[in-house]
């Protein structure tokens, strides 16, 4: 059976803070696949760098396992990994020249010089520096020392290569660039890549998978279009892209179809996610209680106002045409206020501002999702 580059298992990690404690990381399982790039997304204080940190070994779990390429490497000091990490901050050394800074690892390690020449120089190839290798950190360009800093990890050849906002620093277009590149070296090298960051087009472009944080915990792993289309939780919806979340009385509950009444009387039913990893935290929902329909702006047709009972009713609270589709935000009776997108057509008709509208939502885009315990 093939290896796994990583396998995480019930990783928890509590800090000591002011008088009491926190956990930072909270049974945190994961297991990752040779060559696969995975990234690591959620809010700030999440729990994401502390998890990276513990890969590396910067800090210990306070329980649970890491098993690195099939060797358990949960007490192991840093050293002994074989992990490459690349920071916000380039931590370059600044007295030395690319070139120094590049072979600094090799050199440690005490390997021939002309391997290391070789090596530093196809390293800088791969990162797009051939002719800097005499310059001084100071002489290059935050995207040019973030690429020193990543040659510098890859010329060792690390089993695992962790990256914490290795971006962050940088402006919004070299950004984009970058991760297409780091993205496409990775790829190539095939090596085993960890990257953390909290920004989501980062996270969903870059990503073979990606996993969604949340206090310490672990909210859904997935691909992005999994994580998208279909969310395990409130969070989760709200968190990837914009989500609109409607609270309608339940009418009629099925395995996992659930029935709600609409503002006219009328009946809508959809898919009812129940997740398998968060059972004890979630409600279950009842007959006759609220539950959290979930639906993304673009999923949404708005009609002029019908009344009927197949359709949601609304009035238009604003309306902005921006060339590719219109931007609504409706208020519902309860006084919701959700959003709709809708794409430009020729002849399309476009509602104002405290018009009566209705609206339909497609079942096939709908979802019900569970509501978490001790929730407003
Ligand atoms: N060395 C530490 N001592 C005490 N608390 C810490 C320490 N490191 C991190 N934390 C706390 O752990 C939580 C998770 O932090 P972190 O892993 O840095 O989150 P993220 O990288 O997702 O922003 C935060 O509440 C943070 O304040
Ligand atoms: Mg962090």
């Amino acid at each position: 059976m093939k290896k796994l580059a990583l396998d995480l298992n019930d990783v928890t990690k509590t800090f000591q803070k002011d008088d009491g404690y926190i956990t930072a990381v909270d049974k945190v399982s994961l297991q990752v696949e040779e060559g696969e790039m995975v990234t690591f997304l959620g809010p700030s204080g999440c729990g994401k760098t502390t998890t990276l940190r513990m890969v590396a070994g910067f800090e210990l779990p306070t329980s649970g396992s890491i098993t690195i390429r099939g060797s358990d490497m949960t007490n192991t000091p840093v050293n002994k990994r074989k992990i490459g990490f690349v920071f916000q901050n380039y931590a370059l050394f600044p007295h030395m020249s690319v070139y120094n800074n590049v072979a600094y690892g090799l050199k440690a390690r005490g390997e021939k010089d002309k391997d290391i020449r070789d090596k530093v120089r196809d390293a800088l190839v791969m990162v797009g520096l051939v002719d800097t290798e005499n310059r001084y950190p100071s002489q290059l360009s935050g995207g040019e020392q973030q690429r020193v800093a990543l040659a510098r990890v890859i010329v060792m050849e690390p089993n695992l290569l962790l990256m914490d906002e290795p971006l962050s620093n940088l402006d919004a277009k070299l950004r984009i660039h970058m991760r297409t590149e780091i993205r496409r070296l990775q790829k190539k090298l095939g090596i085993t890549c960890l990257y953390v960051t909290h920004d989501q087009s980062e996270a969903l472009s870059m990503a073979d998978r990606i996993v969604v944080m949340n206090k310490g915990k672990v909210e859904q792993v997935g691909t992005a279009f999994e994580i998208y289309s279909n969310p395990q939780s409130l969070f989760v919806a709200d968190f990837i892209g914009q989500a609109n979340i409607i609270h309608l009385k339940v009418t009629s509950l099925a395995e996992d179809v659930i029935g709600v009444q609409t503002h006219n009387g009328g009946v809508f039913s959809a898919r009812c996610i129940i997740p398998d990893h968060i059972d004890s935290s979630v409600e279950s929902y009842e007959v006759g209680k609220d539950a959290a329909l979930v639906i993304r702006p673009e999923s949404l047709t708005v009609i002029p106002y019908k009344g009927g009972e197949e359709t949601f009713n609304a009035v238009v609270s604003s309306s902005v045409f921006v060339g590719s589709h219109v931007e609504y935000e409706l208020t519902l009776p309860n006084n919701e206020m959700i959003k709709a997108f809708i794409p430009y057509t020729n002849n399309m008709q476009i509602f104002k501002e405290e018009e009566q509208v209705s609206f339909m939502i497609d079942p096939v885009n709908a979802l019900f999702l569970p509501r978490k315990k001790n929730k407003p």
